[in-house]
């Protein structure tokens, strides 16, 4: 059912099915006050002579100033850059206190770092368009880095990442008699399993089983826990006690009793214990590189932040395992 067109909120709506990027656009003002504001309405208009648009709020407090300069740069965010876009879209703040900021030669605009691309440009045309005002301008210099761009979409920031077309469509739909390698259960199941092949044989090397190895790891961000405690915060990926895994660990060395507080013996790793197992950790992160440079951009990044989604969304009421302030392994 058509909305009609003078429905401001689902226009707003209807506009924001386009993706776009992300600039922030920057001004200095006659008395050499820098100004600027996030904008998403940029765009392209011609290659030759190279000229680009965007358009601002006759509301706006930086229209004076870009009423009056003939200079202005625009900045394409990059995907990390989403603090900046708010910092810049808010009234009323210093935004450019804290920022390296640098003045472009002969015009004095300041110019930001760490932006996917950056455009200076002088006012070609200026147009009314309703409650707002569009600005045509030629490209003067232009800089280009590889980072990824922020994207914006329904309200809201987004990274890009590529369509693959080389993928198999997903076939959840289909009746299958058995297991089908579109099951969630597989692909989380296998890509486990791939990750950690590497660890897998380094953490055979040092004489460890997987579930030991799993129990010296939590050791390396809890010191002084109880068995119990540890079955409580493994429970998702160890389907054994651990206090077994402990006393074989201790035999071993690689453990030690901190004390019991009068209560049952908390364990932590010994000296030796800790060395190697920092060993090991290395060697899981320098593996974890090397995967996430497999993948595509920001790919990698995506995958962890819709692992770490998906763990909150269907967590059944697990305590998380590593205490905030101490960050992960
Ligand atoms: C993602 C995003 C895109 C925006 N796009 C525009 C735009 O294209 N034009 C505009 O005038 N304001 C836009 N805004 C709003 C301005 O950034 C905001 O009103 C800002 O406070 C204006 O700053 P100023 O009043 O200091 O000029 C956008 C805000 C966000 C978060």
């Amino acid at each position: 059912m058509p909305s009609r067109a003078h429905d401001p909120k689902a226009f707003r709506a209807a506009l924001g099915s386009f993706a776009t990027g992300v600039t922030v656009i920057t001004a200095c003002s006659g008395d050499g006050t820098p100004v600027g504001l996030t904008a998403n309405s940029f765009n392209s208009v011609s290659l030759d002579p190279p000229m680009v648009l965007w358009s601002l709020a006759k509301t706006s407090r930086s229209l004076p100033v870009f009423m009056d300069t003939e200079h202005w740069a625009v900045h394409v965010l990059a995907a990390e850059q989403h603090g900046l876009s708010d910092v810049f879209a808010r009234a009323g703040e210093d935004k450019f206190a804290g920022l390296e900021v640098v003045a472009a030669a002969g015009s004095g605009v300041p110019l930001l770092e760490g932006c996917a691309a950056r455009f200076e440009c002088r006012t070609s045309f200026r147009y009314e368009g309703g409650d707002h005002v569009i600005i045509v301008g030629e490209v003067t210099a232009f800089e280009r880095s590889s980072r990824s761009p922020l994207v914006f979409h329904a309200g809201r920031y987004a990274r890009a990442t590529e369509h693959d077309r080389s993928l198999p469509q997903a076939r959840s739909a289909r009746i299958a008699g058995g297991l089908n390698d579109d099951m969630l259960g597989y692909l989380l199941g296998r890509a486990h399993y791939q990750s950690h092949a590497g660890l897998r044989e380094l953490v055979r090397e040092q004489g460890l089983s997987e579930a030991q190895w799993i129990v010296i790891a939590a050791l390396t961000v809890q010191d002084g826990v109880t068995a119990a405690s540890l079955d409580a915060a493994l429970s998702y990926v160890l389907d054994t006690p651990c206090e077994p895994i402990l006393y074989a660990l201790l035999a071993q060395g690689w453990i030690a009793i901190a004390g019991s507080a009068g209560g049952p013996p908390l364990y932590r790793l010994s000296e030796s214990g800790r060395m190697r197992s920092v060993h090991l950790l290395a060697a899981a992160k320098s593996r974890e590189s090397d995967l996430l440079a497999r993948m595509e951009g920001d790919d990698g990044l995506l995958l962890k932040a819709l692992l770490r989604k998906f763990i909150t969304s269907t967590n059944p009421g697990l305590a998380d395992l590593w205490p905030a302030e101490q960050g992960q392994v």
